[in-house]
């Protein structure tokens, strides 16, 4: 196992009736005046936004509001939000919502600081410019999925051909999250699965690494694995069950939070979010169905392109999906057939066809998702194999 840092600075008020810590809890972080960011209202439906500025009132606090925040949210709203966060002399940043509402948040709150373009401190960007401070921010997460409520990461859509970029930065880590399950009661049940197929994605991109050695870490993964894979179905029966949402909610911020489970492994590179990623560009597709899409295709094609990996994939399938099959090979192969299975379950799409991508696209998707180098941890993908892949997953 490699040297590794344990770190999880974003403290989490998990619960019903938490709400009730946000004033005080604000100004214990030196706000006064908070730039509220929301996306495209169901938090004024839901009584999340009325609640939210009861506690404001309660606790003297000033705000100007940052509204219509898109999934797959774009540099254009970031930059207003800085915009915003400076003309009106904000000193904290609140975002309520899912991952793209905290991720223009983060993406606010490194920008505020910085001088110059926010895409300049996007990972990756010539600029080579850092982030060396941070507005203060926090989170009321309405949805589960992603782990931007306890993560140090953001996802933001640039330019004409809609690329998604990262900002990443532990000061970029919330200074606290709000996370009452009954907040996501009212989440759609499409957005509710796609969230819980993100879950399941990075709980996986984190496991399926060379490094067998971190058992801790694989073991306590295996088992948020298997309380998803329990309670996902749950809430399709009953969208108001509050202890599955309460368990989807935890595993969304457990998944993320500090890359605990990847801890003393190799660095990932996350491969399904690479190609994924290339799918919510061209079709501004939900992201955690993008992921459900083409794990199953991944995980054959890693199978069968490293077979010294079949131990890991049957472990997966012993460990996870409770396989009873002692062939490796077999056992693996069943466990990519049951999660297929579980994806049915939470009605994601079946293939990248029926999700509404065109043939004639699969070779451009491919050669995007590798253009700033090989994407793979288990194996080396690069263009030919993202086809390979996206052409099974079609
Ligand atoms: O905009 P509103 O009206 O709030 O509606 C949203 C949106 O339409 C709705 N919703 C959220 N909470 C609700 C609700 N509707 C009713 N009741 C509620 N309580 O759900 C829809 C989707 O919201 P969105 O924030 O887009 O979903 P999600 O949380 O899946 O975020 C996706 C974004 O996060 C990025 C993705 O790339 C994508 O841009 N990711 C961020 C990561 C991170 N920060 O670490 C990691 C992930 O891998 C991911 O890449
Ligand atoms: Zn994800």
């Amino acid at each position: 196992m490699e040297n590794f840092i344990y770190s999880i600075p974003t403290t989490a008020y998990f619960g019903r009736g938490q709400i009730t810590i946000l004033g005080e809890t604000i100004k214990t972080h030196g706000g006064s005046k908070v730039l509220l960011a929301y996306g495209g209202g169901s938090i004024k439906k839901n009584g999340i936004y009325a609640a939210i500025l009861e506690q404001f009132g309660k606790a003297g606090l000033a705000h100007v509001e940052l509204s219509g925040i898109k999934p797959n949210p774009r540099v254009e709203s970031v930059e207003e939000g800085i915009d915003m966060y400076r003309t009106n002399g904000c000193d904290f940043i609140l975002g309520v919502g899912g991952g793209s509402t905290l991720d223009a948040c983060k993406a606010i709150a490194a920008g505020v600081k910085y001088d110059g373009p926010v895409s300049d401190l996007f990972v990756g960007e010539t600029s080579g410019a850092t982030i060396s401070a941070a507005a203060p921010l926090a989170t009321v997460l309405t949805m589960a999925g992603t782990g931007s409520e306890m993560d140090m990461g953001g996802v933001i859509t640039v330019g004409a051909d809609h690329k998604k970029k990262v900002i990443m930065h532990p000061l970029l880590n919330p200074k606290f999250s709000i996370l009452d399950p009954e907040y996501t009661f009212t989440v759609p049940e499409y957005h509710s699965m796609a969230g819980v197929a993100d879950v399941l994605c990075h709980l996986m991109e984190q496991y399926f690494t060379p490094d067998v050695a971190a058992k801790v870490q694989d073991r306590m993964n295996e088992g948020v694995m298997k309380a998803v894979l329990e309670d996902a179905p749950k809430i399709l029966v009953n969208p108001k069950d509050y202890d599955a949402r309460a368990n989807i909610m935890w595993a969304s911020s457990m998944a993320l939070a500090g890359f605990q489970f990847l801890l003393g492994k190799p660095s990932p590179t996350f491969p399904l979010h690479g190609m994924g990623h290339e799918l919510s560009s061209l079709y501004d597709m939900t992201h955690g169905v993008t992921l459900a899409l083409l794990t199953p295709a991944w995980m054959r094609h890693t199978m069968s392109a490293a077979p010294e990996h079949l131990p890991l994939f049957a472990r997966f399938a012993r460990n996870v999906f409770d396989v009873r099959e002692e062939v490796d090979a077999k056992a693996a192969e069943e466990g990519v057939r049951r999660l297929e299975e579980f994806y049915a379950t939470i009605k994601m799409p079946a293939n990248l066809r029926q999700a509404g991508v065109t043939e004639e696209d699969l070779e451009t998707l491919a050669g995007k998702a590798v253009e700033n180098g090989n994407l793979g941890i288990l194996t080396s993908i690069g263009k030919n194999e993202a086809l390979q892949i996206m052409r099974a997953a079609f």
